[in-house]
């Protein structure tokens, strides 16, 4: 008696732990996991992807996330964010970053609505320099001072009042590299572009 009850207890604990699993991971993964890559997504680069990288390394998403919402879900229509992600957007992302947290904006289509490489860099250097009561931090670490930009560097275009006295502030590999994965950021190659 004693031993079929625990070997019911134990097929009980079994089956909600496989309906569990189904519903969370089975069924979704047997619905994504063949999916086609859109003709127009395009893979990433190397440097896209070693920014990446940085962009996970520093916690980026932890303010920010990639996915736009259909109109219903909140208002990331009415603010141009891009039209609705699809599972299919993600084909190249491993791990995505999609992200749940919204402290600043989203960034799945952030090379349509900010492809100025020098505003990227500005804004990652320090965001209070472009957007004045931005509570981004800053990130110093990803940009070095010298004394001159070296050949093919672009130096920062800083007012006075942060320029370092005879140096010029120019992104690290990392910071260059960062801002090549932002600048790809684009899922918007089947949808026509949102008026601006
Ligand atoms: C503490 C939260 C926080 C973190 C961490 C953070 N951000 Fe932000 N970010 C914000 C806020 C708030 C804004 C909106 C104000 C602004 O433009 O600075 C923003 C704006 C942006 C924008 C401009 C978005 C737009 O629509 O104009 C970009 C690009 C961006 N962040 C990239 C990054 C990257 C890359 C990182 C990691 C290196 C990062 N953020 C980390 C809070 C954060």
């Amino acid at each position: 008696m004693m031993f079929i009850r625990s070997f019911m207890f134990f097929l009980g604990v079994l089956a909600t732990f496989l309906l569990g699993w189904a519903g969370i991971v089975g069924i979704p993964d047997s619905m994504i996991s063949r999916l086609e890559p859109p003709a127009g997504l395009k893979r990433y680069t190397a440097e896209q992807l070693y920014g990446r990288s940085i962009y996970i390394r520093e916690g980026c998403m932890y303010c920010h996330s990639q996915q736009a919402r259909p109109r219903g879900f909140g208002a990331d229509q009415e603010r141009f964010w891009g039209r609705p992600s699809i599972p299919a957007d993600f084909t190249y992302d491993r791990p995505h970053l999609l992200g749940t947290m919204r402290t600043g904006p989203d960034l799945v289509n952030i090379a349509v609505r900010q492809p100025s490489e020098e505003w990227q860099y500005l804004h990652l250097y320090n965001a209070r320099l472009v957007t004045s009561e931005s509570i981004m931090p800053p990130y110093p670490w990803l940009f070095e001072e010298k004394p001159t930009a070296g050949p093919g560097e672009k130096a920062l275009a800083l007012p006075d009042s942060v320029a370092p006295r005879n140096a010029v502030v120019v992104p690290t590999r990392e910071g260059r590299a960062l801002i090549a994965y932002l600048l790809s950021l684009d899922r918007t190659y089947d949808a026509p572009r949102s008026p601006k």
